[in-house]
């Protein structure tokens, strides 16, 4: 947590405990946290998988890199330090969902393994887990083909800098709860594999 600016804070915790909103909403609080490059399939995945998890009764909420960024986050650019407070906010936005008893899932790139671990740190660990990671990890080369925004191009003859995995540094995660390769599944796959990983893991049931 980064030291507040204003003096004499008190933290105030309610009287509703975890297991009283997990009794409430019939599964656990968790955030799945999904990570990779631009174009690797994180919105379509998680907006998927919302749909899904909406549908058997669980409260899934997706945060949307490009969504925050337009309001949120609306101040920070590309650079190595905005990307941390991106992050940063996110993660601290993604705690009190996950504290009101929702399964938050977050689509950010969210390339320095630092960065999401702090989130990893912030989250804590419960019975069952709080931060999932989830690595959406086609390779660079699926990602820049399939080129949805046609960033990659525009990376390519640097119109664009720092971009993600051309001019800028993505680090992969080096031992995901899940990795979903989404160029060999299908949107319909790669959501059953988090569902039935989340089963496992007693998370939904
Ligand atoms: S992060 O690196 O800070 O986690 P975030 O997920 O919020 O990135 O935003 C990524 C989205 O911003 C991309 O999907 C793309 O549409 C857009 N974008 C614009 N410029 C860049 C850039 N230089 N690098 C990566 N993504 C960019």
């Amino acid at each position: 947590m980064v030291k507040p600016k204003s003096e004499n804070l008190t933290w105030h915790a309610g009287t509703v405990t975890t297991d009283q909103r997990a009794s409430l909403l019939g599964h656990e609080a968790a955030c799945l946290w999904f990570t990779g490059l631009s174009g690797s399939g994180k919105s379509t995945l998680t907006r998927a998988l919302e749909a899904a998890l909406v549908e058997r009764g669980v409260n899934a909420y997706v945060l949307d890199g490009d969504n925050v960024r337009m309001g949120l986050n609306g101040d920070l650019g590309f650079a190595p330090a905005d990307r941390a407070e991106n992050i940063r906010r996110i993660g601290e936005v993604a705690r009190l969902f996950a504290d009101s008893g929702a399964l938050v899932l977050t689509a950010f790139i969210s390339p320095y393994r630092a960065d999401r671990d702090r989130v990893r740190e912030l989250l804590g660990v419960g019975a069952t887990p709080r931060f999932i990671e989830v690595f959406v990890n086609p390779g660079l080369d699926v990602c820049e083909e399939r080129d949805p925004k046609g960033l990659y191009a525009r990376a390519r003859s640097g119109e664009i800098a720092q971009f993600t995995g051309i001019s800028a540094p993505y680090e992969a995660p080096l031992s995901p709860e899940i990795d979903v390769d989404t160029g060999a599944l299908s949107v319909e796959e790669s959501v059953e594999a988090v569902i039935a990983w989340l089963v496992n893991h007693r998370v939904i049931t």
